[in-house]
């Protein structure tokens, strides 16, 4: 399309790689931090490979500044993070933990002395146990409550000093592989208590928001949405049918809510007419409209193919089957390995492999063109400007014997991205900036830490586990250039 100059990034483009606490920082129970969900599910046998949990992590609680000073050699214009909720309420409400607030001050202190700037997720995933064993977490409208409360909390403390703020990261794919595929915490198959946590959490983050306008009427905040556009298979008009049921019920079923405050109305009738739409109440609608965001946060890994269903079976008949290949395969592809399976979605559309694009070792399909796509599609359809908030290569690193990575791959992929970021600038898109997925190596959820993000590498190999030291990539050089030519030498 473009035969001419591409319109240049923006000039104070955000630069940035992110993580979540859960994923690097260690020190579950230091100074008073109280238990999350992901405490104590990745100690229950068999869920997650090898048993490997976030306990020591990548020691990032103690060792922030380490990290700070290679993200500052790097020149990275952005930082963004998440806050365990139980460092900061160990018991999700009720007394605060000081020491708790006081890491996360210290380490955003350290982010703007290096003119770094600090994006804050409230919720990557991390809910405090005590709510969960108290009222079942986000089934309960309480949680609507206690979450306004944490957020007010950081909204308070750090309103002078944070100016990005993330609600909540990927509810899409929380809500998916925690209430449906058993696959994340709290464990649970069933997509009817799926869809009510799912609206009570839309719930909890328009209150959030609506805290937020109050508090840090300066600040910008938005949710972080896991989007895939959807394709069809081919043209077919019952094909492009089934591409529009999977992108309304994959994507605009949570974006709509985001930006308009209101359920998508096709969705919304298929799952009431499945027995599964949530319980609406008199005064949500009024909530929800109520708080549009500033800016949606994207992560974007890869869309989806789809092809229609001939089978015309609504729900559930071998969900049991469902959750063991599922468990086999990726979480994040959301659909199970068996591509007949019948689930409310795929009684309307079919996920089918893309036969245009590769994969990563990982099986997720590599599709630099879908990221423009993805922000063409949404600048459209909500006008908001955006952030992406998440994008990388998981793959297997090898650390040499001279000590270094030459992670040529992952300077492949994210070059490609970024080239396609470029072209939908220039298309109008209004990208504010770009958080690699990650800035170190972390725990993959369920996969430990063999699949590897980072453009810094964690040794773990050592005899010493606590060694972890820190050895920056090939990518790391790579993307400090891009960093400093501002993207201009692609
Ligand atoms: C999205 C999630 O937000 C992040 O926590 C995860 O590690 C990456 N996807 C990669 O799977």
């Amino acid at each position: 399309m473009y035969h001419g100059q591409l319109d240049p990034f923006p000039r104070n483009f955000l630069w940035g790689a992110a993580s979540a606490a859960y994923q690097i920082e260690g020190g579950w129970d230091a100074e008073g931090k109280g238990p999350s969900i992901w405490d104590q599910f990745t100690k229950i046998p068999g869920k997650t490979f090898e048993g490997t949990n976030g306990d020591v992590a990548v020691d990032h609680y103690h060792r922030y500044k380490e990290d700070v000073a290679l993200m500052a050699e790097m020149g990275l214009k952005a930082y963004r993070f998440s806050v365990a909720w139980s460092r900061i309420l160990p018991e999700g409400a009720g007394e605060v933990n000081e020491a708790g607030l006081q890491f996360y001050e210290n380490l955003i202190d350290e982010l703007r002395a290096h003119q770094i700037e600090p994006v804050l997720t409230l919720y990557h995933w991390d809910i405090p146990q005590a709510l969960q064993d108290k009222y079942n977490g986000w089934e309960s409208r309480k949680a609507i409550d206690d979450f306004d409360h944490y957020a007010r909390i950081l909204f308070d403390r750090f309103k002078d000093k944070v100016k990005y703020w993330v609600s909540f990261n990927e509810q899409n794919v929380f809500t998916a592989l925690g209430y449906r595929w058993q696959a994340h915490p709290p464990n649970v198959s069933d997509v009817k208590r799926m869809f009510e946590a799912n609206h009570i959490i839309n719930l909890a983050n328009a209150k959030a928001i609506q805290s937020f306008r109050e508090l840090v009427p300066n600040g910008q905040i938005g949710p972080s949405f896991g989007y895939g556009p959807m394709y069809s298979f081919d043209c077919a008009p019952d094909n492009v049918l089934a591409a529009l049921n999977g992108e309304e019920f994959q994507n605009h079923w949570w974006l709509d809510v985001y930006v308009h405050g209101k359920y998508p109305k096709v969705t919304f009738k298929q799952l009431d007419r499945l027995g599964i739409a949530p319980t609406i109440e008199a005064s949500d609608e009024v909530l929800l409209q109520a708080a549009r965001p500033d800016f949606l946060g994207v992560n974007y890994y890869h869309g989806g193919t789809v092809r229609a269903n001939e089978i015309e079976c609504p729900i559930q008949e071998n969900e049991q089957e469902l959750e063991k290949d599922f468990q086999a395969t990726d979480p994040y592809l959301m659909k199970p390995k068996d591509e007949q399976a019948q689930t409310p979605e795929t009684s309307m559309f079919t996920s089918v492999s893309n036969p245009h694009l590769e994969t990563t070792k990982w099986g997720w399909e590599i599709d630099p063109v879908g990221i423009r796509i993805a922000l063409r599609r949404l600048q459209n359809r909500y006008d908001l400007p955006m952030m992406v908030t998440e994008n990388g290569l998981g793959a297997y690193d090898e650390l040499k014997a001279d000590k270094t990575i030459d992670d040529d791959y992952r300077i492949q992929y994210l070059k490609d991205h970024v080239v396609e970021l470029q072209k939908a600038i220039t298309d109008g898109v209004e990208l504010i900036g770009y958080c690699a997925w990650s800035f170190t190596d972390l725990l993959s959820w369920l996969n430990g830490y063999q699949k590897r993000y980072g453009f810094v590498y964690i040794d773990r190999d050592e005899k010493d586990e606590q060694e972890l030291e820190r050895i920056p990539k090939k990518s790391y050089y790579w993307y400090k250039e891009v960093i400093e030519t501002n993207g201009s030498d692609l």
